[in-house]
């Protein structure tokens, strides 16, 4: 798999529209909660805003949209909110991926499986056979995904490609074994919800990301909302470690 303009190895470009958004969805249960709610209606109610955020990022060309959808640590939540996740990915892989197909998405997801049922697996393994090729936007779902599992993963894999090299490997080399080794690292990050933390997410790839928090609960998250994202990343000056002259002097790198 090519390298991927690591932004610690090349000065990537900078899209004036973020070719790689990747979201941390919080708020669900707050937002429940100030309806009088189960915690699981604010769930239900987020997929509503996925619907709509994939339909906006393709329309404005966003290339790449990540969305943490179950952490590695939210196993430690009750047992019933855990099951209903899982049920509520389960629906979702059924009746959404022809609608993605159809629009020309393709869906990916990264994390640990080994913890999902089969049937699970196995709808996830359809859903990404089927919609490979497609070409419009590239939807990853990180579901039991920890950014610490996944660089640790993608170690193993690496001194297990190449048994006689215990140590001395080179920071790229690690790049294609790491979950998102085919998009580039995201230009944006946003979280909603109003925490301001990255609560074990894309933690390799984040390394020069613009990061974005917004207040606005999850389910109550929209178009308008993203594209005040997106109006706060294009204000950035994306120094990658140059000074700002240098920036202002120099036309590309
Ligand atoms: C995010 O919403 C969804 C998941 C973590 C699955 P939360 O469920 O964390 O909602 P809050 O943060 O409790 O409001
Ligand atoms: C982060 O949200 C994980 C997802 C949105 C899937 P959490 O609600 O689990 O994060 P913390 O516990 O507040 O850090
Ligand atoms: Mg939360």
């Amino acid at each position: 798999m090519a390298l991927f303009k690591s932004s610690t190895r090349i000065i990537p470009d900078v899209p004036a529209v973020p070719r790689h958004i990747a979201i941390i969805m919080d708020g669900n249960g707050r937002w429940a909660k100030q309806r009088f709610m189960p915690r699981v209606m604010g769930h239900q109610r987020g997929v509503e805003t996925v619907r709509e955020v994939v339909k906006a990022c393709r329309e404005m060309g966003v290339e790449y949209l990540t969305l943490f959808a179950f952490s590695s640590e939210n196993w430690r939540r009750p047992a019933e909110e855990v099951s209903f996740l899982m049920q509520l990915f389960l629906k979702m892989l059924e009746r959404e991926v022809g609608k993605l197909h159809e629009n020309n998405i393709c869906l990916k997801v990264i994390g640990d499986r080994s913890r999902f049922d089969a049937q699970l697996v196995g709808y996830i393994e359809q859903a990404e056979q089927l919609t490979a090729a497609n070409t419009s936007l590239t939807l990853t779902i990180a579901a039991n995904y920890g950014g610490r599992w996944d660089i640790m993963q993608a170690m193993h894999a690496l001194s297990q490609a190449h048994p006689e090299r215990a140590t001395a490997f080179e920071e790229e080399e690690l790049d294609p074994y790491l979950s998102m080794h085919y998009a580039p690292e995201p230009d944006l990050f946003i979280r909603t919800g109003g925490e301001q933390r990255i609560s074990n997410f894309l933690l390799w790839q984040l390394a020069y990301t613009e990061l974005y928090f917004t207040d606005v609960l999850w389910p109550a998250f929209g178009r308008k909302e993203l594209e005040a994202a997106i109006a706060s990343y294009q204000k950035r000056e994306r120094r990658f470690g140059r000074t700002s002259e240098q920036l202002k002097g120099e036309s590309g790198a």
